[in-house]
C-alpha cells in the first residue's frame, strides 16, 4: 500500500508541470517500480477521424535517449496500438519471437537504428475513470543488477503497476485537458486581439467619414448664408438650442444627436432664392414674399437627396409652420408638424429676435423672453408654438441666453 501512497504523492505534486513533464515522470516512476531499463509513453490524440498514439518520451538508460516525437495510429497491428484498442495489458518475453497468432508485431527499426536489443516488454494502458484509454506505457527489458540478459516481466510487475493506471490516467487526462483549454484560450485571445485591431481600424475610418460628413454639411450651411442677413454663428447656435431643447423635452439620444447637426441646415433653401429678394431692404411685395417663403421647399428638395439628412430635410420644409396652422408652406397644424421642426421653430425665432435686422435692433434676452412667452404686436406665442415646447423654453431660457452669449457673432 505504501507504493500506492508514494505514487499518489508523486502524481499530485503541485506546480505548473506540463503534460509532457508529467508523462515523463510517470514513465520514469513506472520504470523504477518495475526495473525496466527502457520504456516509452504515448498519449492518445484525435486528429480528424483517426486516433493516434503520440509518443511523449522514450527513455533508455542503455543508450541515453530521452526524447521522442512521432505518432502511430491506434490500430492493433503494433503493440501500443493493440493495447490502446483493447485496453489489455501485454506481457512479452522476447519481442523478436512474437507468436504468429497475435495481431501485432514488434517494429525492429528503432533497434536497428540504435543497435539496442529490445527483449522483454510490459505494455499497459492508462485509462480514465470511464475506462477509456488515454495513453499507453511500454516498459522494455527488465534489468536487475548486472545481468547480461534482461529478465522478463511477469505478473508481479504487472500487478504492481495496474492499480495506478487509472489514477495516473485520470491525472494525465485532467492536466491534458487543462493544457488544451489554455492553448485554445490563448489562440482565442490572439484572435480577439486581431479582431479588436481590425474593429479599431474600421471605427477610425468611420470616424474620418463622419468628420468629413460633418464638415461638408457645415460648409453647405455656410454657403447658404452668403446672401442671408443671418451670419456667422446663427447656424451653430441653432444646432445648440435645438439640441438643448430636444434633450429637455426628453427625446431619445439618437434624435438629439441628429438634430444637433440638422438644425443648421434649416435655411439652406435660400441658396435657390433670387439674391435680389434675399438682400432687398424694406418690405417684400406679395410675389417676392411668396418666392422667399419657397426657401422651405427648396431646402427640402436639396436635402431629401441624402438619407442621412432626412431630419434636416423635414426641418427645412417645416420650420416656418405654426402650431395653429398659420404658417407655411403647407399650413400644417399641431403634431402634423414634425417635432424637429417645432423645436427649431422656437430656436430660430429666439435667435432672430436676439439679432439685428434691417427693420429692428438686436433685442436683449429679457425682451426676447417677453416676446416669446407673452407676445407682442407681431407674434402670438400661443399661435406660433407648441405649448409643451414653450413651457420647456420658459424653464430653460437662461441656457438659451448662455448659448447666445457664448456664440456671439
Ligand atoms: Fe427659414
Ligand atoms: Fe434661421
Amino acid at each position: 500500500m505504501s507504493a500506492v501512497l508514494e505514487f499518489l504523492e508523486f502524481i499530485e505534486q503541485p506546480g505548473q508541470q506540463s503534460v509532457r513533464e508529467l508523462l515523463d515522470r510517470v514513465l520514469l516512476k513506472a520504470r523504477e517500480m518495475t526495473g525496466a531499463e527502457a520504456g516509452s509513453i504515448f498519449i492518445v490524440r484525435k486528429s480528424g477521424k483517426q486516433d493516434w498514439l503520440v509518443a511523449n518520451s522514450i527513455q533508455n538508460d542503455a543508450i541515453k535517449l530521452s526524447k521522442a516525437d512521432f505518432r502511430i495510429p491506434v490500430v492493433p497491428t503494433s503493440i501500443a496500438g493493440y493495447v490502446a484498442s483493447t485496453a489489455e495489458t501485454v506481457l512479452i518475453d522476447d519481442l523478436y519471437t512474437i507468436p504468429k497468432n497475435v495481431p501485432f508485431d514488434f517494429d525492429q527499426s528503432f533497434d536497428k537504428a540504435t543497435g539496442y536489443r529490445s527483449r522483454s516488454m510490459l505494455a499497459f494502458p492508462l485509462t480514465n475513470f470511464q475506462k477509456k484509454v488515454i495513453g499507453v506505457v511500454q516498459l522494455i527489458n527488465r534489468h536487475k543488477g548486472k545481468r547480461k540478459t534482461p529478465a522478463a516481466f511477469d505478473e508481479k510487475q504487472a500487478d504492481l503497476i495496474l492499480p495506478f493506471n487509472q489514477i495516473v490516467g485520470r491525472v494525465i487526462e485532467r492536466a491534458d485537458m487543462l493544457e488544451q483549454i489554455n492553448k485554445r484560450n490563448k489562440d482565442l485571445r490572439v484572435k480577439n486581439k486581431t479582431l479588436r485591431a481590425q474593429q479599431l481600424q474600421i471605427e477610425e475610418l468611420q470616424k474620418d467619414t463622419e468628420e468629413a460628413f460633418m464638415v461638408s454639411i457645415r460648409l453647405l450651411a455656410r454657403a447658404a448664408e452668403v446672401h442671408d442677413e443671418d451670419t456667422g454663428n446663427h447656424i451653430i447656435r441653432c444646432n445648440e438650442y435645438a439640441f438643448l431643447m430636444a434633450k429637455k423635452v426628453g427625446m431619445p439620444a439618437d434624435f438629439c444627436r441628429e438634430i444637433s447637426f440638422s438644425a443648421q441646415l434649416h435655411d439652406i433653401g435660400k441658396m435657390s432664392v433670387n439674391s435680389a429678394i434675399l438682400t432687398k431692404r424694406g418690405r417684400l411685395d406679395e410675389d417676392e414674399r411668396y418666392e422667399m417663403n419657397q426657401h422651405t421647399s427648396y431646402g427640402n428638395q436639396i436635402l431629401a437627396r441624402s438619407d442621412r439628412l432626412n431630419m434636416a430635410a423635414e426641418i427645412a420644409l417645416s420650420h416656418h409652420e405654426q402650431w395653429d396652422g398659420g404658417g407655411y408652406p403647407e399650413g400644417l397644424k399641431g403634431e402634423q408638424i414634425p417635432i424637429s421642426a417645432r423645436i427649431l421653430g422656437i430656436a430660430d425665432i429666439y435667435d432672430a429676435l436676439r439679432s439685428e435686422r434691417a427693420y429692428k435692433p438686436a433685442f436683449s434676452h429679457e425682451k426676447t423672453f417677453q416676446i416669446l412667452t407673452v407676445g407682442d404686436d407681431r407674434l402670438d406665442p400661443t399661435q406660433h408654438f407648441e405649448p409643451k415646447l414653450l413651457q420647456v423654453f420658459k424653464e430653460n431660457h437662461e441656457e438659451f441666453n448662455q448659448i447666445r452669449k457664448r456664440l456671439e457673432d
